[in-house]
């Protein structure tokens, strides 16, 4: 029930209205008894800079952040923790009285559901990461600080962004190389390949971001960031050989449960999490 003492949570985004994130916070702050809505706040890129000053007028507890403000609401900020300052980007912010700091849960989100969701206690010595945006810039982060990864291949469309990507996180590019899009010679010899392209995303539902389906094998494990539809095209290629397919839900879940845990102190119910996610995104 929402009374005159509920606070309030909420994500910004432009556009915004597709997100899960509702539903699974206000199932967790539900399911924990927590006196919390939280809602989501369509700003137009423009606005993103007044973001903090209105959080500290509004009282607003805690925000996630997702494109395009990632970048943007770091200058209204009070303090940048660590992780997001190495990673270039904030994704979630807590209001203590007033006090702002800015958190990055992505590349935790990512390490987590490659654990869980991948199977992967270890991460194998080569992986693929296709992409240079927002979602590849924290999976490049959570590679860096994997030391059992050997060799990052870097490909996108724009070669140039992968090259100011890999130039920014890995400035001596001990582990990180970037090559053209479309060379199929690493996707063979990886052990684990990361979308993080849009590409395959509803309603372009029918493309792929690998052109060449016959460089998966068994053995490999191929991880889509695109969690819309469930079961991408990539996953479906990587399934017929034999691979390892997972989606990004697990990805969104484990960033949205820190997100949870920086905000209220307590563990995130994770499980009831994953549940309202399932049913807001659908098949
Ligand atoms: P996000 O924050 O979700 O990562 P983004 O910053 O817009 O979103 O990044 C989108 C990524 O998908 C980029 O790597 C983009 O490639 P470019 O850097 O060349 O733009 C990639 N992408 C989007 N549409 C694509 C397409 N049709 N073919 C190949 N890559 C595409």
């Amino acid at each position: 029930m929402i009374s005159g003492a509920t606070g309030v949570l909420g994500v910004i985004g432009h556009p915004v209205a597709h997100s899960a994130s509702p539903a699974m916070h206000n199932a967790a702050l539900q399911a924990d008894g927590l006196d919390f809505v939280y809602v989501a706040f369509c700003v137009p890129p423009e606005r993103a800079t007044a973001v903090g000053d209105s959080m500290r007028a509004l009282a607003i507890a805690g925000l996630n952040v997702t494109v395009p403000h990632k970048q943007a609401v770091m200058a209204g900020l009070d303090e940048i923790a660590a992780e997001a300052q190495a990673i270039g980007a904030v994704n979630t912010i807590a209001n203590r009285d007033g006090y702002l700091t800015g958190y990055n849960t992505d590349a935790h989100g990512i390490a987590a559901s490659l654990r869980q969701d991948g199977g992967l206690e270890r991460l194998p010595p080569r992986v693929v990461l296709l992409g240079a945006g927002g979602a590849a810039r924290a999976i490049l982060y959570a590679l860096l600080q994997a030391p059992e990864v050997e060799e990052i291949t870097l490909q996108n469309r724009t070669a140039s962004r992968a090259e100011a990507l890999a130039a920014e996180l890995d400035p001596a590019a001990t582990r990180t190389r970037v090559i053209a899009a479309g060379d199929p010679e690493p996707l063979r010899r990886a052990g684990l390949l990361i979308n993080a392209t849009s590409v395959g995303m509803a309603p372009a539902a029918d493309a792929s971001p690998v052109a060449d389906p016959s460089v998966f094998r068994a053995g490999q494990v191929v991880y889509d960031t695109v969690y819309r539809p469930r079961r991408t095209l990539l996953l479906q290629q990587a399934e017929a050989a034999g691979a390892r397919a997972v989606g990004g839900l697990g990805m969104l879940l484990h960033q949205g449960a820190r997100a949870y845990e920086i905000w209220t102190g307590t563990s995130a119910p994770v499980a009831v999490m994953r549940r309202a996610l399932e049913a807001a995104v659908g098949p």
